[in-house]
C-alpha cells in the first residue's frame, strides 16, 4: 500500500508519528516560502507542510506541484499552531510535516474545480465525468448509493428473496414507454428490445416456484426526460407468491425503514398512511402530493356556479370545475406580484388566475360578480383568515388539479413550509385499472395490463358489457389492486397483485382492445405460462435513483448515478449514441434512409 492511512483517518492520535498518504493536491497555497498542500483522498482531506528550512530538497520539489497532481506524501504528524485550526474537518488539529514527497501523476489544467459548488455546465461536467466524481459532494452520492444497494440486498435476504438475473436481450415490456431496440445479427430483421422492467420474467419465475424474487436491475426507457428521469435507470424490482397488498407493504415499510436507518441514520415511522387515488386527485390534485405540508385544494364548483363571472360558468357547463386553494398570509402580494404567480400558472397550461384577498373584506377583480354571501362561502370552505391570498384555476378537471398541485409545490416553497430532513411516506391505492389515452382515442391499463381488478370490482370487471366500454362509462369505475409508494412529492416506487387467472387475463387484453393473436404475439409466453398452474402472486418496483436522490438530498437523479445521460439523452463522456461503421450495418442488413435522418 502507497499509504497507512485515509487522509481524513489522520488525528490527534497520530501526533509525533511518522506516516504516509496518498491522492490528489487539492489546494496548493505558498505562505512566505512555506508551502501548504491539501492532499485528498475519498475519505476528505489532510493538510501537508514543505518547510525549506526543515527539508529544502522536498519544498523544491512541492513547487512544482499543481491542482490534482497525484501525491504520496511521508511525515511526521504535528499539532497546528494555535490559530490556524480548521474545525469544520476532522483533521484539522493536525498537519504533516512533510520529509518524502513522490508525483506519481501530474494533471493537466483543469477544465473546471473540484468543488462541492460549481457553475460549470453540465456537459462539460459530463464531458469530464471523472473530474466531476472526484467532487467531495457527487462522492458522498455515490457511498450512500452504495449502502443503500447493501442495505437493500441485505434485507431482501434475510427475508428470503433470491437474487435472480434476467435478460437484458428480451421482447418489449408492457410499462408504456417507447422501446430501445437492438438489431439480431444472426436473425436479419429482428430486433430484441432492452427491458423497460422485469415484469414479464419476474411474474415466470413466481409459475417456477422461485416464491420470492428480487433484483437491483437496469431498465431502459425512451421517453422524454426530466430531473426524475434517466433513459436507463435502476430498480430494486421484487416479486413473491402467495401473499396479499398487506404483505407487500409491510416487506417494503420494513425495507424502507432499514435503508434509511443504514444510509443517513434517519428513523422512519410505519406504517405509512395510505391514500387512496381518489381522495389524493380531490385534496391534493395529483396521486404523488408532497405530503410534508398540507395546503389542500378545494372544489368550488357548487359555490361558484350561482355568481355572474362568466369564465367561471362556461368552464362549469363544459364540464370543467373550479378549484382553489389557500396561499396562507399572502394577502400582501403586490400586482406584479400576482401577475408573475399568473403567468408561471399559465405555465403549466392553465388559462388564467383568479385571485381573492381576505383584507379587512374581500379584494379582488373578480368580487364584483359574486354576492357577499357566495364570497363568504367560499371563504369558509378555504378556511381564509385574514391576510391570505385564495387563488383558483378554472378549467378541465384534470387540468385545474395539475396545474394547482403544481401550485401548491411552489407556495410550500415560497411559504417556507418544507423542513429539511423530513421524509412523508404514503401508499396510493385503488387506482383506476384503466386510463383513456386521448391521443390515441383508447383506453390502456393504468398499471400494466397484468394488474389484477380489486376483488370487489371482480364480477363487474368479468361481465362488463362491450357496450358499455364503448360509451366510456364502465371502465373508468373499475379499480385495480395496484399501489404507488410516495415520498416528499415523488412516486418512489410502483406495484400490483397480478392476474394469475387466464379467464381474467383474457378478458382484460379484450378490454384493452387487444386481439388474442396480438396478445399472444406480444407476451404469449407469459400467458401461456399462466396455463400451467400460476400461484396468486404480486409485487413492486422502487426506483433506486429516486430513493437515493432524496437520501441525499440531490436536485437530480443525474447526481446519484456515475455515468448519466443528459437531458437530451446522449453521454458527453463516451459520445454516445455515434454513428457507426457501415460494415456494421451492413452486418445486420441495415440500410440508413438519407430522408430520415
Ligand atoms: P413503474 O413503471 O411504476 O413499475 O416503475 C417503478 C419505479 O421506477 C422508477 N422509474 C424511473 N426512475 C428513473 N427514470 C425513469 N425513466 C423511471 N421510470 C420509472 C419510479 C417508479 O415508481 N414493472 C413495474 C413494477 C411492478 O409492477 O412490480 C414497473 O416497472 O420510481
Ligand atoms: P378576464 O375576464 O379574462 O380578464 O379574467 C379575469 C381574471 O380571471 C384574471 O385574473 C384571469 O387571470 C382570471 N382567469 C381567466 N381565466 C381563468 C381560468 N380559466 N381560471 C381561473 N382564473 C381565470
Amino acid at each position: 500500500m502507497l499509504r497507512d492511512k485515509y487522509c481524513s483517518e489522520v488525528t490527534e492520535k497520530d501526533l509525533g508519528t511518522h506516516l504516509s498518504v496518498a491522492g490528489w493536491a487539492n489546494k496548493w497555497r505558498d505562505h512566505g516560502g512555506v508551502i501548504f498542500i491539501d492532499v485528498r483522498d475519498r475519505s476528505g482531506i489532510v493538510q501537508v507542510v514543505f518547510n525549506p528550512e526543515i527539508n529544502p530538497d522536498i519544498h523544491q520539489r512541492a513547487h512544482k506541484v499543481r491542482n490534482e497532481y497525484v501525491l504520496q506524501v511521508k511525515g511526521e504528524v504535528r499539532k497546528r499552531p494555535e490559530g490556524t485550526e480548521n474545525p469544520s474537518i476532522p483533521t484539522g488539529k493536525v498537519e504533516i510535516i512533510a520529509n518524502e514527497l513522490t508525483i506519481l501523476s501530474d494533471c493537466k489544467p483543469l477544465p473546471f474545480m473540484i468543488e462541492d459548488e460549481t457553475d460549470a455546465s453540465e456537459f462539460l461536467r459530463y464531458k469530464h465525468r471523472y473530474l466531476d466524481l472526484r467532487r467531495p459532494v457527487i462522492q458522498r452520492n455515490m457511498i450512500i448509493r452504495h449502502r443503500a444497494a447493501k442495505a437493500f440486498r441485505e434485507y431482501l435476504d434475510s427475508h428470503g428473496f433470491l437474487e435472480i438475473e434476467t435478460p437484458m436481450l428480451t421482447k418489449s415490456t408492457p410499462e408504456g414507454a417507447r422501446d430501445y431496440l437492438v438489431p439480431s445479427r444472426t436473425n436479419p430483421g429482428h430486433f430484441f428490445a432492452l427491458p423497460q422492467s422485469p415484469q414479464i420474467f419476474k411474474q415466470i419465475l413466481m409459475v417456477s416456484g422461485l416464491e420470492r424474487y428480487y433484483q437491483i436491475v437496469k431498465c431502459f426507457r425512451d421517453e422524454d426526460l426530466r430531473a426524475d428521469r434517466q433513459p436507463e435507470f435502476t430498480q430494486v424490482d421484487m416479486e413473491m407468491s402467495f401473499i396479499n397488498r398487506e404483505d407487500i407493504i409491510s416487506v417494503v415499510e420494513g425495507m424502507i425503514q432499514k435503508v434509511f436507518t443504514d444510509t443517513i441514520g434517519a428513523k422512519i415511522q410505519t406504517p405509512f398512511q395510505i391514500l387512496p387515488y381518489h381522495e389524493a386527485m380531490d385534496r391534493f390534485g395529483c396521486d404523488k402530493p408532497d405530503l410534508r405540508f398540507s395546503l389542500e385544494l378545494k372544489n368550488v364548483s357548487d359555490i361558484v356556479r350561482d355568481s355572474s363571472f362568466k369564465v367561471f360558468l362556461d368552464t362549469i357547463s363544459n364540464g370543467g370545475i373550479v378549484k382553489g386553494i389557500n396561499a396562507k398570509g399572502l394577502a400582501g402580494y403586490s400586482r406584479k406580484e400576482l401577475d408573475d404567480l399568473t403567468k408561471e400558472v399559465q405555465g403549466y397550461g392553465a388559462k388564467g388566475l383568479a385571485w381573492i384577498k381576505i383584507r379587512n373584506g374581500f379584494e379582488s377583480p373578480i368580487a364584483k360578480f359574486f354576492p357577499e354571501q357566495l364570497l363568504k362561502a367560499i371563504a369558509e370552505r378555504l378556511e381564509a383568515m385574514d391576510g391570505d391570498l385564495l387563488l383558483f384555476v378554472a378549467d378541465k378537471e384534470k387540468v385545474a388539479n395539475d396545474c394547482l398541485s403544481r401550485l401548491r409545490n411552489e407556495l410550500a416553497k415560497r411559504l417556507g413550509l418544507i423542513k429539511d430532513g423530513s421524509y412523508t411516506f404514503a401508499w396510493i391505492t385503488d387506482f383506476p385499472l384503466f386510463e383513456w389515452n386521448d391521443e390515441e382515442k383508447r383506453y390502456e391499463a393504468m398499471h400494466h395490463p397484468f394488474t389484477s381488478p380489486m376483488e370487489e370490482d371482480m364480477e363487474k370487471f368479468m361481465s362488463v358489457d362491450q357496450l358499455d366500454v364503448g360509451a366510456r362509462r364502465a371502465l373508468p369505475l373499475l379499480r385495480a389492486q395496484a399501489y404507488d409508494i410516495i415520498l416528499n412529492g415523488y412516486e418512489i416506487g410502483g406495484g400490483s397483485i397480478r392476474i394469475h387467472r387466464k379467464d381474467v387475463q383474457d378478458r382484460m387484453f379484450q378490454l384493452l382492445n387487444i386481439t388474442p393473436e396480438e396478445a399472444n404475439e406480444k407476451f404469449g409466453f407469459l400467458l401461456e405460462a399462466l396455463e400451467y398452474g400460476a400461484p396468486p402472486h404480486g409485487g413492486i418496483a422502487l426506483g433506486l435513483d429516486r430513493l437515493v436522490m432524496i437520501l441525499t438530498g440531490a436536485q437530480s437523479i443525474r447526481d446519484v448515478i456515475a455515468f448519466p445521460k443528459t437531458q437530451k439523452a446522449i453521454c458527453p463522456l463516451s459520445n454516445a449514441p455515434s454513428e457507426v461503421d457501415p460494415k456494421q450495418l451492413k452486418d445486420l442488413s441495415i440500410k440508413l434512409d438519407p430522408d430520415l435522418l
